[in-house]
């Protein structure tokens, strides 16, 4: 199977008269973790809802294997092979978490072992399958919605804010479960405001800032030089530790 390519280009968003995204792009490959960061209100969330054609962009490229997704309506996106997992997880309170799943399987038609994959990734969310969304932990509700991407069966995975208010092993769980998608070859993008959360899974670090890409670097460059960090989003001493 060949490696799956996906490139975002060109974004411009508004929202109204206020531009959101300015010419903002990111290349990304399978089995690879690009993680975007940048500050409350630099325009990542905009930026995955971009993609995701929730909210259209005056203009852009998205290509995805070599076909230009860009402009075509929100629902296609996800059966193109595109998963989401939303800041705030966005999941359907009254449903329970098997019919939470079953609309991830049903975006592309996916068969059972895509269920079964996901559902061993968290194992947690076996022993829950008729209880109402709404009533699971705030780690539960982030490994559901991280499930129901995984239901889609995607070639690309767009996490926004994962283990945002989550305890450390429910972070854990999402980390772990996130190595194993790259594993499986899965383009992972993920979306952080504190660098400390992706620095042991990310392959590469965008810095985002009014809207559009400052700088990207490789792990390693990052990992020598944590001052880049300083340079880009504000981080704390403690975070460097
Ligand atoms: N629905 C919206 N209507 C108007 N402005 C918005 C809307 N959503 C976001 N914005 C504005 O766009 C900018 C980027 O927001 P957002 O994409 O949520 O950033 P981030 O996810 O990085 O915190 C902010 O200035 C925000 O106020
Ligand atoms: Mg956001």
């Amino acid at each position: 199977m060949s490696v799956t390519q996906f490139k975002v280009e060109g974004f411009n968003t508004f929202y109204g008269r206020s531009q959101a995204l300015r010419d903002f792009g990111f290349e990304l490959k399978g089995g690879e973790v690009l993680c975007l960061l940048g500050r409350n209100g630099a325009g990542k969330t905009t930026a995955l809802q971009s993609v995701m054609g929730t909210v259209k962009p005056a203009s852009g490229q998205l290509m995805l294997n070599g076909e230009n997704l860009f402009g075509l309506p929100a629902k296609e996106i996800p059966r193109r092979g595109i998963g989401y997992v939303p800041q705030g997880r966005r999941l359907f309170a009254e449903l329970t978490v098997a019919e939470n799943l079953e609309i991830g399987l049903q975006t592309r038609k996916a068969g059972r072992e895509v269920l079964d994959y996901a559902l061993d990734l968290f194992p947690v969310l076996k022993e829950r399958m008729d209880q109402r969304s709404g009533t699971l932990s705030g780690g539960e509700q982030s490994m559901l919605s991280m499930a129901r991407a995984m239901c889609v069966d995607p070639l690309v995975m767009m996490l926004d804010e994962p283990t945002e208010g989550l305890m450390p092993s429910a972070i854990a769980s999402i980390r772990e479960a996130l190595v194993k998608l790259r594993a499986s070859g899965v383009a992972i993008l993920l979306v952080e405001q504190r660098v400390d959360a992706v620095l042991p899974i990310a392959d590469r670090v965008a810095f985002m800032d009014h809207g559009r890409i400052k700088a990207e670097f490789g792990i390693d460059e990052v990992r020598n030089d944590l001052s880049l960090l300083h340079q880009y989003v504000g981080v704390s001493d403690k975070a460097k530790a």
